[in-house]
């Protein structure tokens, strides 16, 4: 396909990975002799028009760099008729024959709407809550686990020293996956997440029983779309004296921020040439995605209408490997 223009917009909850991403896009396209526009903060910058073009050396000194130098934003305008006709009229007037999304499910989402309207779209998924249907990993997971997992092991040094019980909620919206995997890879005494909830009842006579056990402390990780309030947690086990003083750390934002890890800036990498390449073999309506080691092309509509859910064995290995 002739494609003189390729447009590039990071949309939704920034994550580490974004920017090596893309470096990768707009490299490889003025490789392969093509313009790049880059449009400043998601699908809103594209409804005001606001883009401007991007060289080679517009693009330097950002493969290391967490969030997005493109900024971001949530645009509820875009789920508008009148929002998405006026982004595709500002694709036209801006001549970009081609445009590469990146971001989270909701986005995905918004570059499909672009595809239904003509537009040859190519998505790029970036999110640390891994809730992407499609690829093994989403831009920004590998990242967010290490800083999760550094978090819960200083944490660990205050609960071992004075014999506490930590509860560390972590980001995730509705996906329990940072959390599941936070959980197994720190050793977390109980992980709680919403696709597998545990009775509030359940949680006190667990970490009775590990105190039992010999156990100097206690992990609890939870993610923070599980039903429970970390509040409720913290009182069940107060009341239920469990032998640990408990304290409730929550992460936040902090999560999401950070340099990309050597694994994201090379997925971010090899997904911003496959997005390119892609749109030069004339596909669309398109997301990279990981699968094993290889990087695929997964259909839009089957990204947006089918559910990624964290493979629950997770929790098993957890629980025998916490005792
Ligand atoms: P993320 O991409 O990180 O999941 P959001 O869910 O907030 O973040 O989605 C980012 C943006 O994508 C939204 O602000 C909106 O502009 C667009 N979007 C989300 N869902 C839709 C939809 N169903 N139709 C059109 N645009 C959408
Ligand atoms: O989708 C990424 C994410 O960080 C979720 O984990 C979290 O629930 C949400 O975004 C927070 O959104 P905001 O930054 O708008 O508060």
């Amino acid at each position: 396909m002739n494609i003189q223009t390729v447009g590039v917009l990071t949309s939704g909850g920034d994550a580490p990975g974004i920017n090596p991403s893309i470096r990768a896009v707009v490299r490889t396209a003025l490789y392969h002799g093509m313009n790049v526009i880059g449009v400043q903060e998601g699908f809103d910058g594209l409804i005001r028009g606001e883009m401007s073009p991007l060289r080679a050396r517009d693009v330097g000194g950002i493969l290391q760099r967490g969030g997005t130098f493109l900024r971001t934003a949530r645009c509820p305008e875009f789920k508008t008729k009148k929002g998405q006709r006026q982004a595709v009229r500002e694709l036209n007037e801006s001549r970009i024959d081609a445009l590469v999304v990146i971001g989270g499910d909701g986005s995905m989402r918004g570059a499909k709407v672009l595809v239904e309207q003509g537009v040859l779209v190519v998505g790029i998924p970036a999110s640390i809550d891994n809730d992407i249907w499609g690829t093994d990993m989403s831009l920004g997971v590998d990242t967010a686990l290490n800083t999760l997992m550094e978090a819960v092991d200083k944490l660990r040094d205050t609960a071992s020293s004075h014999q506490r019980a930590f509860l560390v909620v972590t980001m995730g919206r509705d996906c329990g996956y940072l959390a599941l995997i936070t959980g197994v890879i720190c050793g977390a005494e109980i992980i709680i997440i919403p696709e597998k909830e545990i009775p509030l009842e359940a949680i006190a006579p667990e970490i009775e029983a590990a105190y039992a056990r010999g156990k100097t402390h206690a992990i609890i990780v939870m993610a923070e779309g599980a039903s429970h309030s970390p509040d409720e947690i913290q009182r069940a086990l107060h009341e239920a004296d469990v032998g640990f003083e408990t304290r409730v750390t929550i992460l936040g934002h902090i999560v999401r921020g950070g340099s990309p890890s050597a694994f994201d800036r090379l997925l971010a990498t090899r997904m911003g040439v496959a997005a390119v390449d892609a749109l030069i073999e004339g596909k669309t309506g398109v997301m990279t995605g990981l699968r094993g080691r290889e990087i695929v092309l997964r259909d839009l509509d089957e990204v947006t209408s089918k559910q990624r859910e964290p493979n629950l064995h997770y929790l098993e290995i957890g629980r025998m490997l916490s005792r």
